[in-house]
């Protein structure tokens, strides 16, 4: 069982902090809000997560800022999840070369819809809504256990 953090940030309805949150009701996983305000130290987990709702086909700047910030990421284990709101498109990438960049493994990435108001989406009742579902985060929560118990 690896000792596992996921750091989330999620601002638009909570999409992202609802499947943080039920992940960590489900597994032995720290959960921090970015931006952070506490101390963490790197060293005591061997398993990385990295959550956020997309915006602007992105995860959110917090989380960049906080990967620039963060010391001893190199040769860790990483994850990374999100939710979105278009039907499709895969959102791992960009984030994925930014953590390899800081020599990072990166183990993987989920995503799901999430409901999304932003915009004219506002003027046709949403996006995805009543995502993310308890399918959804039945999935995550299975895809995350998947990699503490690895
Ligand atoms: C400013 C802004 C920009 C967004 N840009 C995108 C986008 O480029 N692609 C997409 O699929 N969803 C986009 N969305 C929708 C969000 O990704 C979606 O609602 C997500 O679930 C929000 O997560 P959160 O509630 O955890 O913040 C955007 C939302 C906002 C508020």
């Amino acid at each position: 069982m690896k000792n596992a953090i996921l750091f989330c940030y999620s601002y638009h309805h909570s999409n992202t902090r609802k499947i943080a949150d039920a992940i960590a009701a489900a597994l032995p996983i720290k959960v921090v809000s970015v931006p952070v305000r506490e101390e963490i130290d790197l060293s005591h987990y061997d398993l990385i997560g990295f959550a956020s709702g997309i915006y602007f086909s992105e995860f959110g700047k917090p989380i960049d800022k906080l990967i620039d910030s963060l010391d001893g990421l190199s040769g860790k284990s990483c994850f990374t999840l999100c939710t979105h709101g278009a039907p499709k498109g895969d959102f791992g990438g960009t984030i994925r070369n930014k953590l390899e960049s800081k020599g990072a493994v990166v183990a993987g990435h989920w995503q799901c819809r999430g409901f999304d108001t932003y915009g004219p989406f506002k003027f046709i009742g949403g996006l995805a809504k009543k995502r993310p579902n308890e399918k959804d985060v039945e999935s995550a929560i299975q895809y995350v256990r998947s990699l503490i118990e690895e």
